[in-house]
């Protein structure tokens, strides 16, 4: 349920809206290498925001490290499912970008959340591109991810709540590790985390070979709730960009508000998502309705493709 929650806001976060490319390990949680590296020597990063990531870069060649790849599985085959349903009814009508953003929010109000309306009428992408891209670290200031944020219309106000995606999901210990012993070489914990939290996450961290994980809301993990705003306040972010959140002057006011409003949070949330999901995504007679959503159309079927326009559902 949280696994796929996560996915879900991966997915939707960097492949429809690609707002950030978010920053996952190799063999990550939603199964998909880091984009510059890949297994197969193949990887695709989406361009048109438009669910181009779904497809399939040769057979899927994963590795089997962590429990990276049977979740990828169980994400992938979700939405293979609702597919094959949709091309069953009525076929060629529903992209995948759309299966995605609704997917997306029956998978945040599942868990808590808000449900909100999205407008659907995506196209899916005809271009993967190989590129190298910048993925914006978990070390990143809150002036610096506001950059990436702005330049997709975003406001700071948009990308604190959305980090409230962090109320969910995991971090694994590569990104944070160094702000629980030894941070930025002092050979002392971050001073703005909590002393025991830090103690806590050491000892987690500290098993040899491994790249563990840990909830990155330590007080309710699976649930969709403003937790993570008190959290905060509490200094107990686990990765750094979070955590400043909470110091920083152009978002630590909101941060407040989030922790003593959790409906407010909730509301802003839906809001912020659909604007999320409204960015630079194809409509029209761009792109194409995938069939399958693992591999492009034929040029034939692009071509006679059924126009989708933009309607709310
Ligand atoms: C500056 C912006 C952001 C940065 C630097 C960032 C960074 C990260 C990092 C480093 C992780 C840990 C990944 C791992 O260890 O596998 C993570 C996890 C996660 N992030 Fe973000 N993130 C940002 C914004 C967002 C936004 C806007 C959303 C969704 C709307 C989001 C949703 C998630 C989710 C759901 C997880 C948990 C993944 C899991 O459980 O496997 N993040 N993020
Ligand atoms: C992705 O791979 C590139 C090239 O190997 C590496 O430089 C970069 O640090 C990796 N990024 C992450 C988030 O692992
Ligand atoms: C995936 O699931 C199968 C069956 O539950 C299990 O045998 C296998 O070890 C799992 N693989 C990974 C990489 O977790
Ligand atoms: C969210 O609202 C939509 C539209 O009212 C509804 O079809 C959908 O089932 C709801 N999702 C959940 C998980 O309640
Ligand atoms: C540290 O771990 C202990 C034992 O699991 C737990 O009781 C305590 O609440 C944790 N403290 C913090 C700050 O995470």
């Amino acid at each position: 349920m949280q696994t796929w929650l996560s996915q879900a806001l991966l997915l939707q976060l960097r492949y429809i809206s690609c707002v950030v490319n978010h920053v996952v390990p190799p063999g990550n949680s939603i199964g998909l290498s880091n984009v510059s590296e890949g297994t197969s020597g193949k990887n695709f990063q989406d361009v048109g925001c438009d669910a181009s990531i779904l497809i399939d870069s040769t057979k899927q060649k994963q590795s089997e490290k962590d429990a990276g790849p049977n979740q990828t599985v169980r994400g992938y085959e979700l939405i293979d499912e609702i597919k094959k349903a949709l091309e069953a009814a009525c076929p060629s009508m529903v992209s995948c970008a759309d299966i995605i953003t609704l997917a997306t929010r029956d998978a945040v109000a599942l868990a808590g959340g808000p449900n909100y309306t999205v407008p659907t009428g995506r196209r899916d992408g005809l271009v993967s591109n190989i590129e190298d891209v910048n993925l914006p670290g978990p070390t990143v200031t809150v002036s610096e991810a506001f950059q990436v944020f702005r330049a997709k219309g975003l406001t700071v106000a948009d990308m604190v709540t959305l980090l409230g995606a962090h109320t969910v999901g995991v971090a694994h210990c590569s990104f944070f590790e160094d702000r629980v012993s030894n941070f930025q070489g002092t050979g002392s914990p971050d001073p703005t985390m909590d002393r025991n939290l830090a103690a806590n996450l050491s000892k987690i961290c500290a098993s040899p070979n491994t790249d563990p994980t840990v909830f990155l809301d330590q007080s309710t993990g699976f649930a969709f709730d403003n937790e993570y705003y008190k959290q905060l306040l509490l200094k107990r972010g686990i990765m750094q960009i979070d955590q400043e959140l909470a110091t920083d002057r152009s978002s630590v006011g909101i941060v407040s508000s989030f922790a003593r409003k959790g409906i407010a949070f909730k509301q802003s949330f839906a809001n912020a998502m659909v604007k999320l999901g409204s960015t630079q995504v194809l409509v029209g007679n761009v792109g194409e309705v995938r069939i399958n959503c693992r591999v492009f159309n034929t040029q034939k079927r692009a071509f006679s493709a059924k126009k989708t326009r933009p309607r709310a559902l």
